[in-house]
């Protein structure tokens, strides 16, 4: 990719003001960056590696404090062992992605972009899965088995080990609800700061039931009922408990400790610590948040609709980032989608994690992208294909139904019409004509092909790898090359023509006498 893409590559990952955080645990700087944060870094056509990304969430990097603020510490609870049944999945219900991330990383990311020093995540049993995607995704946050699912409160205490070391904060967050804010959580730590000892985060939702109900009086919160335990002029209340949850970390773990198991239900209700808290004369108070932003995923109808909001956002930052977007509800972006400026976006464009495009490049409709690198000033599609480890050049042009899979496409190369890529290195200025094919799969083994620059090949052509073509060399149209060419040599790899003056009329003659014979035209 050429420089000239860098500076103005969209994020859109966690639409967030670019401010310094703190991060937790440092974001996997060993690894091969594969969906990180990341400002795109120009990938000077190399042999591309591309996995298709192991769906880490992008977390901040930086680790400085806002200038005179006293920092507060944070620790961040994040509830994930419930076991999805209604998402009717082998796959632990917060493993489920949205844009292209399990949901988790989503609340991973967000809890490290909020500056949280310390991340605790509960699971349930059987959660291998869980478990080793937060090992890859952030090393520094710790899993606590719940072996049984006793409540929220129960959760909570899963990770209580956490409590042995102080935090000015602590945050209750919900593996499956995904698109909450770092804005949101900032809005209830602000609350601790000013002497808060448990905020509840509040939304009005459309229909409440199935939610707790935020019983007020005197513009104080009281108590928080479950759908269970709710009167009737409860029920009718629509302001609800979104189930995050901010707690001094003073107060929090005490309160935690008291909540008693709920007689009916049998569980152990977070929510029972608002009552808590007020017995005991501390300051709750809740904080609203937008239905749509805690919205919680507990069956595939839900995913979808998480799916939808995020994609809503993502879109909304890459247009705000100077991306176009001509028909944006048609264009799906990914967690770690890259854009840069003036590029254009045509309807129904697909990008899967792992993409990066830089500026003034034009994507057109129906092309499907995963894992690829493309520079600035390229054209991609209509119905292009780019899978993990396509690397396209500058101003290099990728045409309908042209496939490139871990091939590298030089500047200004073109691939126009009906064309498999694979494993491959296309120089500078070469053109691939319709039809060539890289043979690169031999029923064992991958070969490469390597197409040097300024190289011609004509239509139809197959080049069975491994082999080498080198710079300025010509492909005759309809060749099978099964060996290397060299330099501006020509190869021309086909049945040689054979021309029969006449022949043609003779044919045509031969044919009409017998159809005289016949007496009539064959049938169709
Ligand atoms: C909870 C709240 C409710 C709120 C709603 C918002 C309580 C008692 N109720 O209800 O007030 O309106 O969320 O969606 O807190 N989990 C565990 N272990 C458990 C139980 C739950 O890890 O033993 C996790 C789940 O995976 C989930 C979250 O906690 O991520 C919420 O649990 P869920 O059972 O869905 O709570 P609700 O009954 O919906
Ligand atoms: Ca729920």
């Amino acid at each position: 990719m050429s420089k000239s893409a860098k500076p103005a590559v969209a994020k859109l990952a966690v639409a967030k003001p670019a401010v310094a955080k703190l991060a937790v645990a440092k974001p996997a700087v060993a690894k091969p960056a594969v969906a990180k944060p990341a400002v795109a870094k120009p990938a000077v056509a190399k042999p591309a590696v591309a996995k298709p990304s192991v769906a880490k969430p992008s977390v901040a990097k930086a680790a400085t404090v806002k200038p005179g603020a006293a920092r507060r510490t944070a620790l961040a609870i994040i509830l994930a062992a419930g076991e999805g049944t209604r998402m009717k999945s082998a796959l632990p219900k917060v493993m489920h992605r949205v844009g292209g991330l399990p949901m988790l990383g989503h609340v991973l990311g967000v809890a490290a972009a909020s500056g949280i020093d310390r991340v605790a995540v509960v699971v349930g049993a059987k959660a291998d899965a869980v478990r080793e995607y937060i090992a890859d995704a952030m090393p520094g946050a710790r899993a606590y088995e719940q072996t049984e699912q006793l409540g929220t409160a129960h959760a909570v205490l899963a990770a209580r080990k956490e409590f042995d070391t102080a935090a000015d904060d602590i945050l209750v967050l919900y593996g499956d609800t995904p698109l909450v804010s770092e804005a949101t959580l900032s809005k209830l730590r602000k609350a601790l700061a000013k002497g808060a000892d448990v905020v509840v985060l509040g939304f009005r939702a459309p229909n409440p039931t199935g939610y707790g109900r935020l019983i007020e009086e005197k513009g104080r919160l009281v108590a928080i009922r479950e759908e269970n335990d709710a009167s009737p002029s409860e029920k009718a209340i629509d302001y609800c408990n979104a189930g995050v949850m901010a707690l001094s970390g003073e107060a929090g773990p005490r309160l935690l400790k008291s909540i008693k198991r709920n007689a009916a239900k049998g569980e152990f209700y977070l929510t029972d610590i608002v009552e808590l808290a007020n017995k005991a004369g501390k300051t709750v108070v809740a904080v609203e948040a937008n239905a749509r932003e805690v919205l919680g995923v507990n069956s595939r109808a839900e995913l979808a609709m998480a799916e939808a909001q995020w994609q809503a956002r993502a879109r909304k930052a890459a247009m705000a980032a100077g991306v176009t977007l001509i028909a944006p509800d048609t264009v799906y972006l990914s967690h770690d989608t890259k854009i840069g400026r003036d590029t254009i976006i045509e309807p129904n464009v697909w990008m899967g994690p792992g993409v990066t495009i830089g500026d003034g490049a034009v994507i057109h409709s129906f092309s499907h992208l995963e894992g690829a690198r493309i520079a600035g000033g390229t054209r991609i599609g209509p119905f292009a294909r780019l899978r993990p480890g396509a690397d396209i050049a500058t101003g290099a042009h990728i045409g309908n139904f042209v496939e490139v899979k871990n091939a590298t496409i030089g500047e200004g190369a073109k691939a126009n019409h009906l064309t498999y890529i694979g494993d491959a290195s296309v120089g500078a200025g070469s053109n691939i004509g319709a039809g060539t094919i890289t043979c690169n799969y031999d029923g064992f083994a991958k070969h490469r092909t390597e197409i040097g620059a300024g190289v011609f090949v004509g239509s139809n052509s197959a080049l069975v790898a491994p082999v080498k073509i080198g710079d300025g060399a010509y492909i005759a149209a309809g060749s099978t090359i099964t060996e290397d060419v060299e330099a501006n040599a020509l190869a021309i790899a086909r049945g040689k023509q054979v021309a029969k003056p006449g022949a043609a009329s003779k044919i045509r003659a031969r044919i009409t006498r017998k159809i005289k014979q016949v007496g009539n035209t064959p049938k169709q």
